[in-house]
């Protein structure tokens, strides 16, 4: 594995693809201090200032169908929260996953994940796994203040960015061989839905074919999230954005 730190970047992910496209090796890892256009999902800004906070991209070279590279941020999801589990203390509330891949704390999101792939001939020519650590203590806008928050203010402790890095790499290692051995999330689905913060829950799902609503169930061992309809029928939600009520202040 090649960690290559950056004080500023625009974007680790950018970066990532750029050493990609020049030939860089699969587990070749970009590190920045500070993004000048830290991308978020849905062609959303993330904050990315410096001093603290962990924004990195590891870049992959997986030997599989294009459509299982999606399952590849719930993996990295699941390494998140296992790294913060021995970081943080045993007073401060547990990570738990907000379907897909939000790492969330007393219903606050904590980190983001932003899952990039490039093609060639219609094959997996990289994939990207880009990853936002809010760690230090910081100011969120009105817009984020009820949504957000970060490590430190959580759990009253400094936390070690890099030590943070490393665990989750190595808890990644551990869950990345387990899914390419297997060929999908079965041998973790019971742990990411032991994490996960919907289940059990009404939650609204944006499908742009129509929003409906239902209660969440797990994961499937490919990702996708069973949502029950009032009728009883079980839909599994593979693209839609699901909001939750009750966490980020959606009632
Ligand atoms: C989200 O919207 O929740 C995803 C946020 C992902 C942010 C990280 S920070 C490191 C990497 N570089 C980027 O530009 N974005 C990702």
């Amino acid at each position: 594995m090649i960690i290559k730190t950056y004080e500023v970047l625009e974007s680790t992910n950018v970066t990532a693809k750029e050493e990609a496209e020049k030939g860089a090796e699969g587990g070749t890892v970009i590190v920045a201090d500070r993004q000048t256009a830290g991308k978020g999902r849905r062609g959303r800004e993330w904050n990315s200032p410096s001093g603290g906070n962990l924004y990195f991209s590891l870049l992959l070279r997986p030997d599989f169908e294009p459509d299982r590279a999606s399952m590849l941020t719930l993996v990295m999801a699941l390494s998140v929260a296992k790294a913060l589990d021995g970081i943080v203390g045993k007073d401060c509330p547990r990570p738990e996953i907000k379907w897909p891949n939000d790492i969330v704390m007393n219903g606050k999101k904590v980190c983001g994940i932003l899952t990039e792939m490039g093609l060639k001939q219609s094959a997996i020519d990289y994939v990207i796994i880009g990853v936002g650590i809010n760690v230090c203590r910081q100011q969120f806008g009105a817009k984020l203040v009820d949504k957000a928050t970060d490590l430190e203010t959580l759990c009253g402790q400094k936390i070690q960015r890099d030590e943070l890095l490393q665990r989750i790499l190595e808890a990644f290692e551990t869950y990345y061989t387990a899914f390419t051995k297997q060929g999908n999330l079965q041998g973790m689905q019971e742990e990411y839905n032991g994490r996960l913060v919907n289940l059990g829950r009404e939650v609204c799902v944006l499908d742009p074919g129509g929003e409906f609503t239902g209660i969440a169930g797990g994961i499937t061992d490919t990702g996708e999230l069973c949502v029950e309809r009032p009728d009883g029928i079980v839909t599994k939600v593979y693209a839609g954005e699901v909001s939750v009520r009750g966490i980020y202040g959606y009632v």
